[in-house]
């Protein structure tokens, strides 16, 4: 670990009492320590903003009913599209008609964009969301 630095920081007082909250329920042990897993989650949610040849790995969560006509079809037909950045992916059948799909990825975070901004065009899906982190 590198050197640490104290940053004097403002907060709104409920949110500060919000995120305190958690940082016990989770037994962090410090608030700072708290503070230190909350930036490495933002700076993990957004990595695939990070230059063009950044590298990384992680996954896409896509929730969606698959009484969608058409849907799921859709959604395979992409992922056939990005193989090269999708080692695997699970299929979860949530209820008679809810699916959830994990899309595993690894690759260029400008392929993996592009992957996203497909996914998103189809539409109609409940919910997308992604966690990804840069491997170099
Ligand atoms: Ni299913």
């Amino acid at each position: 670990m590198g050197k640490i630095i104290r940053a004097g920081v403002s907060f709104p007082e409920e949110l500060l009492k919000s995120f305190d909250e958690i940082v016990e329920e989770l037994n962090l042990g410090s608030r700072s320590r708290g503070i230190q897993e909350a930036m490495r989650t933002f700076i993990s949610l957004n990595a695939w903003r990070l230059p063009e040849n950044q590298e990384v790995a992680g996954a896409i969560l896509i929730h969606y009913s698959h009484e969608e006509r058409g849907l799921d079809e859709k959604l395979i037909d992409i992922q056939h599209e990005f193989l090269d950045i999708i080692p695997s992916m699970m299929h979860i059948h949530l209820s008679e008609d809810s699916c959830l799909q994990i899309i595993v990825v690894r690759g260029r975070a400008s392929k993996v964009r592009e992957l996203i901004k497909e996914l998103r065009r189809v539409g109609r899906l409940k919910q997308l969301n992604h966690l990804l982190i840069p491997t170099c």
